[in-house]
This record gives structure tokens, C-alpha cells and sequence, in this order.
């Protein structure tokens, strides 16, 4: 399949993961709409990408605050007058135990890993249905079960199952193709940040010598399900592996995570 002609949104795509599906579905030919809230960042990459023949725009915003979702649709459709692709990539994480958490934690990650993926789908909705386009939605191995350490997160991970799940059953006439994708651990850009025990920002660890995957092979899986309009994708082994000992064996999955507790703890730190 080929993305000529198609016009993508991915959200959050000034860096990491989002950046890297921007490129590989430009790369397919596909016409590129980058978002992010950092307007010299996005400049960067449409360069970028530019500088490659790509044709691409990018839209500066909070995708998370209803009204900026609304206008980032409007931008696309005033600009190209339709949309086939679009990808719900914005994320933060956030690590601690739920017992330390300063309340205005759950709500931050929820606001932009829920709100953040909800209100750009809600608008580009009308448009997706006449193009019989595709909803990716970015999600993770801790939206297959709940970590610890991770407790927002997951809760905000897993939230995006029944969202799609819903999506999906109601725009069956309409033939939208509704994408879940579980990344697990991915390449991090030097500056990525997750959320402390506080509230406050905090700056990951980066994870050059740690065996991850990169985000071009996350951005091949993306493009993979949007060509085989699959419900899910599962990436790595250890994904595979996680999802259906979860289902068949979810008691065994506990003690795994159990006898690993100290291990979550330190990471989380
Ligand atoms: N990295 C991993 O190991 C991993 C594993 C599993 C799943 N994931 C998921 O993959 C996705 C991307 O992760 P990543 O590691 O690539 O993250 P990242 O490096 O932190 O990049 C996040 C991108 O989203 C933008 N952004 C954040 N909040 C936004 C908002 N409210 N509105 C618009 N743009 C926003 C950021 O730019 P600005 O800050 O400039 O706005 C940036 O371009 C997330 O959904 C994450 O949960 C990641």
C-alpha cells in the first residue's frame, strides 16, 4: 500500500516516536501534518523533512486542550480538505507509587494521554468517515496490565482499549480502521521527561546501552497495522509474551511481576 495521496496527522511528533512515524509514513509518500506544543522544535524537523522532499506542515499546540484539538483538524482541513491517517501519538509517563503521589499527578497524565488523544479524534471523525481513514492509537505494555510504579500511566494506557474498542464497534458502518499499538521500551531522546512523585517534570535516564527498541522499528509496526488495517499490534517478543500470559495465565503474570517488585521500584526512582 502506498500513502500518496494521504493526508497524516501525528500528534506529538516534534520528537521520539512521533517524529520517527512522521518521517517513515513522509518517506511513503504520505502529506504530513507534525504537531507539538514547541514551535522552534516542530521547525526543526519540517526542515527536516523538507530538506528531503517530504511534503509537510506542522501545527503548534496542546492537543490536550479541546479548542487547539478542534483547530488543529480545521488547519488540516482548510489546508488539504481531508484527512486519512490520523495518529494519536502525544504521552507522558509518570513514576511512583500511587500511596506518594501528589494528586495532580493522575490528572496531568490523564489530560494529555486520554484528553490529549480524545479531542483530535472527536473533530477528525466527520473527515475520517467520507475517507474511510484509520485512528492509531499509541498505547503501551503497561496498558496490558497495570505496573507499579506506574499507576497513571497504565490506568491512562489501558483507557485506550475501551476507547478504541468503542470507536471502533460505532464506526463500523463507516469502515474506519481504529489501530491499538503496545510499544514496549523504545529509544529515548536526550531530553524526554516523565513525571515525579510531585508533580514536577523529571528527565528519564537516557537508555543508550540498554536493549530497547529504536523508534524507526515502532514507526515500521505503525505503518504495518495502518496497511493491514489491524486492530491491534503488539511489538517485541516480550510484548507478545505479556499479552497472552495476561489473558490465559493472568495469576502467574502477578507473581512474575512480584518476585521483579524491587526491581520496578528502582527503575521508578
Ligand atoms: N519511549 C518509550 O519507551 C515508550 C514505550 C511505550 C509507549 N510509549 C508511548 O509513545 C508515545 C511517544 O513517546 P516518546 O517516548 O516518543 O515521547 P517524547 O519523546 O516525550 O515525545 C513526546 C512528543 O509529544 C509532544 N507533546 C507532548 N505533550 C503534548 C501535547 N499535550 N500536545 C501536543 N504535543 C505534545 C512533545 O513535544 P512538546 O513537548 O514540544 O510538546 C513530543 O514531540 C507516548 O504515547 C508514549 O506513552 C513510549
Amino acid at each position: 500500500m502506498s500513502f500518496s495521496k494521504k493526508i497524516a496527522i501525528v500528534t506529538g511528533s516534534s520528537q521520539g516516536i512521533g517524529k520517527a512515524i512522521a518521517v517513515l509514513l513522509s518517506q511513503n509518500g504520505a502529506t504530513v501534518i507534525l504537531n507539538g506544543r514547541n514551535q522552534e522544535k516542530l521547525n526543526t524537523v519540517e526542515e527536516e523533512l523538507k530538506a528531503n522532499n517530504s511534503d509537510v506542515c506542522s501545527f503548534c499546540g496542546d492537543v490536550s486542550d479541546e479548542k487547539v484539538a478542534e483547530n488543529l483538524i480545521l488547519f488540516t482541513l482548510q489546508k488539504f480538505g481531508k484527512i486519512d491517517i490520523l495518529v494519536n501519538n502525544v504521552g507522558v509517563s509518570m513514576r511512583g507509587d500511587f500511596a506518594d503521589l501528589a494528586p495532580n499527578v493522575f490528572k496531568k497524565v490523564f489530560t494529555t494521554n486520554v484528553m490529549g488523544k480524545i479531542f483530535p479524534t472527536k473533530f477528525a471523525i466527520p473527515s475520517l468517515r467520507k475517507t474511510k481513514g484509520s485512528i492509531i492509537f499509541i498505547s503501551s505494555l503497561a496498558g496490558i496490565r497495570g505496573l507499579p510504579t506506574l499507576s497513571a500511566y497504565s490506568a491512562s494506557k489501558m483507557a485506550l482499549k475501551s476507547f478504541a474498542d468503542s470507536i471502533r464497534t460505532e464506526e463500523v458502518s463507516h469502515k474506519l480502521h481504529v489501530g491499538l499499538i503496545y510499544v514496549a521500551i523504545t529509544e529515548i531522546e536526550e531530553n524526554k521527561t516523565t513525571i515525579g512523585e510531585n508533580g514536577q517534570e523529571v528527565i528519564l535516564n537516557t537508555r543508550a546501552n540498554k536493549k530497547v527498541q529504536t523508534t524507526k522499528q515502532v514507526a515500521e509496526a505503525v505503518l504495518q497495522n495502518l496497511k493491514t488495517r489491524k486492530n491491534i499490534s503488539i511489538l517485541s517478543g516480550l510484548g507478545i509474551v505479556n499479552y497472552y500470559m495476561q489473558k490465559f495465565f493472568p495469576r502467574l503474570v502477578d507473581k512474575i511481576i512480584l518476585a521483579n517488585l524491587a526491581k520496578f521500584k528502582s527503575e521508578g526512582k
